[in-house]
């Protein structure tokens, strides 16, 4: 892939080195400087990682100008509008879409997975009632490593596998353990003759005490929900879920840590933040007070759900998802935030602020409308980002922990801080 390369200089010293420019099969070149240190003496410094490549993949492309998001080369508008969630997990694991036969076995697979262990249920029982979902998720996923000691062995491909299906299966369970927690209900058991978001809301809203079947608008809206947050290259929770399974550590705490990241209000936690922030707005009206506020940058507030690292353009999922909640609002009535959201997005495009710094709606500004039109609490919302996004962390862990060139993730700094001095006596402190 070194087709070019690019030469550097370093003045100071007159020393010289070609450092090659790697192309990939689509995007932005990689300028490969593994050898700087040892050529050049320097280290490559970038706060964010706002223009670094930390590895190579060929799971998830992303344009951010033309705002085009690809799953092994499947665009998601035609994922989103073809094929069914668990469809798409198996492209990610698996780099193909399952014909009909795979696609039977795969889910079978995954719904024999979907009980956790019972000592489990014991383990929620322990947390505060009003704990946040997030953190119990947190907790409860980084404690599956000790449950299932035979996916100790990551160099095992079917214990990746394995451990591959077992997160997909049980975070339904564990989400929905999660919230039965918050309001004092027992957990449900799963219902493995209904589909895997079936089943989810089954266990969300079912109870023992009464017959429950769930409302196919709701089914297919998360199922697509679940999809179009499935993967998204190398974003803070992939990155951390990459970051800590590099150490070789159990999958499941690798999981837990990208579990922990995507909660931030700057990444997962963005949805249930865009809904406290459509509250506080509350009307029309006060979109310009905000709006001044979010550009002030002496005030902390943000646009929630606006801005992408990526995406300079629209976020395309964000385009699917602000059709569908129009769709999901004809069926469960109206929601006054969608409108307060639909003009915040219009006020804002044409804000000079916004246009110069190619701030668009991003996934998170219209889904919660969505899961709150379903009935899910907001501090549910990023708890759904995990389920979808679960297979994009455990796809990479898996390329990851595959290849032999593996290396444990070790980045280096810029040190500004005291340089060699001697420990004063206390009587001199
Ligand atoms: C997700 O990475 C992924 O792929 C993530 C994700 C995924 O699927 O995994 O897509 C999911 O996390 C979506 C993002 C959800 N977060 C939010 O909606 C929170 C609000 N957005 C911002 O915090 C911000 O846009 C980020 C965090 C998303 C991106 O931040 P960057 O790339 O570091 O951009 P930046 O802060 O450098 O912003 C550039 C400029 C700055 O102003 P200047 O210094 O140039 O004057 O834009 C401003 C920022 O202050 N800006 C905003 C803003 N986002 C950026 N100003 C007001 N409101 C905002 N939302």
């Amino acid at each position: 892939m070194a087709n070019k390369t690019v030469t550097l200089t370093d003045n100071s010293t007159g020393k010289t080195t070609e450092l090659p420019l790697l192309n990939g099969t689509c995007g932005t070149p990689v300028l490969d400087v593994r050898s700087l240190n040892k050529e050049l003496g320097c280290f490559t410094f970038d706060p964010g990682f706002k223009a670094t490549a930390s590895c190579q993949s060929e799971i998830t492309y992303l344009d951010g100008a033309k705002g085009e998001l690809l799953y092994r080369g499947y665009p998601i508008e035609q994922l989103a509008e073809q094929c069914s969630f668990l469809e798409v997990c198996y492209l990610l694991l698996h780099g193909e879409l399952p014909n009909e036969q795979a696609r039977d076995e795969f889910v079978a697979n995954i719904s024999s997975h979907t009980m956790i262990n019972e000592g489990l249920r014991v383990f929620l029982d322990g947390f505060r009632y009003d704990a946040h979902p997030m953190a119990i998720m947190t907790g409860v996923v980084g404690s599956l490593s000790a449950f299932y000691h035979d996916s100790l062995n990551i160099y095992d491909p079917e214990q990746r596998m394995m451990t591959a299906h077992r997160l997909i299966a049980k975070m339904p369970t564990i989400a929905a353990a999660a919230y039965k927690h918050s309001i004092g209900e027992p957990a449900m058991y799963p219902r493995n003759d209904l589909s895997y978001t079936g089943n989810f809301l089954y266990m969300m809203w079912g109870r023992p005490t009464e017959a429950y079947e769930p409302d196919p608008v709701a089914e297919k809206a998360l199922d697509v929900l679940f999809l179009l947050h499935a993967d998204h290259e190398q974003n803070a929770s992939t990155s951390t879920v990459r970051l800590a399974g590099s150490s070789q550590t159990n999958p499941f705490g690798a999981i837990a840590a990208g579990t922990a990241s995507l909660w931030g209000p700057a990444h997962g936690g963005a949805n249930e933040a865009v809904l406290r922030m459509l509250d506080e707005i509350g009307s029309v009206s006060n979109i310009d007070k905000f709006l001044a506020r979010a550009k002030d940058k002496n005030d902390p507030f943000r646009l929630m759900g606006f801005g992408h690292r990526v995406y300079k353009n629209f976020d395309p999922r964000a385009k699917i998802i602000k059709k569908m909640a129009h769709k999901v609002l004809e069926n469960y009535g109206d929601d006054p935030r969608m409108e307060l959201a639909l003009h915040l997005e219009e006020i804002a495009r044409k804000d000079d602020y916004f246009v110069k710094r190619n701030l668009y709606p991003n996934v998170d500004f219209y889904s919660g409308i969505i899961y709150q039109a379903l009935g899910i609490p907001y501090n549910m919302f990023t708890v759904m980002f995990t389920i979808g996004r679960t297979v994009g962390w455990i796809a990479h862990w898996m390329e990851m922990v595959s290849d032999p060139k593996m290396v444990i993730g070790r980045p280096r700094q810029l040190y500004t801080g005291h340089g060699p001095r001697d420990v004063p006596s206390l009587k001199k402190r």
